[in-house]
């Protein structure tokens, strides 16, 4: 008996170890290879809904619903919305008669009708989002065959990179726990809108390793290459851009599919902010992250009645431990 718990611990114990080293393999097979090819940490930034008090600037989402449905909807869905959450509280709180002619300017696909027929409308508050393509295959036929995610929830679905190595993994949870950092996505979101650049150059060294050159530097022997990876036999290989690809700093690999979708001037704001490249992706990342946490104030103001009312509770405790204790102190 004691035998068979003892050989089912060694067991358990080789599973142990076998799985933590092929998590060791896993991640430092994963690594980039050089600096300069590795996505840089993602610079958190100061958002309106950061930290306890944290609260949507209204202003700020209705600028990046226009940048939303001017630009990124042309490739975009947000199914999981519905036109008349625009005015919900806690939201961009449009008035109900911009919702409805917001939603009225789509046609959507309903019935069927008394003949048995489906039919289009314009559509209604209660309508959903409608999406740009009909179904995946659309989306990536018109796509160069990548497909532009629906991006109801993408600014929970991503995260910010943080350079540390693996077995210190669980310090940055307890880190981002302890700091109430709940802005990763958003902070990835915003160094994807702008993380735009031109391809790096690289040279090749007469051992094989492959040397980035600075900005500004050239030399008629330099190649593009959007990063540096290790065949199994350790050597370098340059990485070219793919047809059709885009260089971008923030996107896993480098290399995006989609086109870089904002410019300066490129949607005219009403409100005197600046019309920029950054303060569009500011806005159209408040927004997003909005519609990914449409809850996000409500959630906020309990926890504070929560805290208030623990702290309240603590006080009536040891009111109440000094008054049943006093009686054995006398
Ligand atoms: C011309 C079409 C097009 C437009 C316009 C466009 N995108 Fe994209 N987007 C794509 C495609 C295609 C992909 C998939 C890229 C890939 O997988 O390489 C993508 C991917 C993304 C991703 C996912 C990145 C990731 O980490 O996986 C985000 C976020 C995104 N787009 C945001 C936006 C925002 C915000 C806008 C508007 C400012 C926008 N896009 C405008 C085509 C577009």
């Amino acid at each position: 008996m004691f035998n068979k718990i003892k050989s089912h611990g060694a067991m358990t114990a080789s599973a142990f170890l076998g799985v933590a080293l092929a998590m060791l393999l896993a991640v430092s097979s994963a690594a980039p290879v050089r600096a300069g090819g590795e996505s840089p940490e993602t610079p958190r930034r100061d958002w309106s809904f950061s930290g306890i008090l944290g609260k949507y600037d209204r202003a700020q989402l209705r600028r990046g619903f226009q940048v939303y449905k001017e630009v990124c909807s042309s490739c975009h869905g947000l199914r999981l919305l519905h036109y008349r959450n625009l005015a919900e509280p806690g939201g961009p709180q449009l008035s109900e008669a911009e919702v409805k002619a917001i939603a009225a300017e789509v046609e959507v696909e309903d019935g069927p009708n008394d003949e048995g027929e489906m039919f289009t409308r314009p559509g209604k508050p209660s309508d959903r989002f409608k999406s740009p393509y009909k179904n995946p295959q659309e989306a990536r036929a018109a796509n160069n065959g990548a497909l532009p995610p629906d991006l109801s929830v993408i600014a929970k679905a991503r995260g910010a990179t943080v350079h540390l190595p693996w077995y210190l993994e669980p310090v940055k949870w307890v880190r981002e726990v302890a700091a109430g950092y709940q802005e990763g996505g958003a902070d990835y979101l915003y160094a994807l809108l702008t993380g735009y650049e031109d391809v790096p150059q690289w040279v090749q060294k007469p051992d094989g390793r492959w040397e980035r050159l600075a900005k500004g530097e050239s030399s008629d022997k330099a190649k593009e290459c959007v990063s540096i990876t290790r065949s199994a036999s350790g050597k370098e290989k340059c990485v070219p851009l793919g047809d059709g690809m885009n260089y971008n700093i923030a996107f896993p690999g480098h290399q995006i599919a989609m086109p870089p979708p904002l410019s300066d001037e490129l949607v005219e704001y009403t409100d005197g902010s600046p019309q920029t490249v950054a303060q569009y992706a500011e806005d159209v990342t408040a927004f997003l992250m909005w519609a990914a946490e449409p809850k996000l104030e409500q959630r906020k103001r309990l926890g504070i009645q929560v805290l208030v009312y623990l702290a309240i509770l603590a006080a009536l405790l040891y009111l109440t431990k000094r008054k049943l204790w006093s009686r054995l102190e006398h």
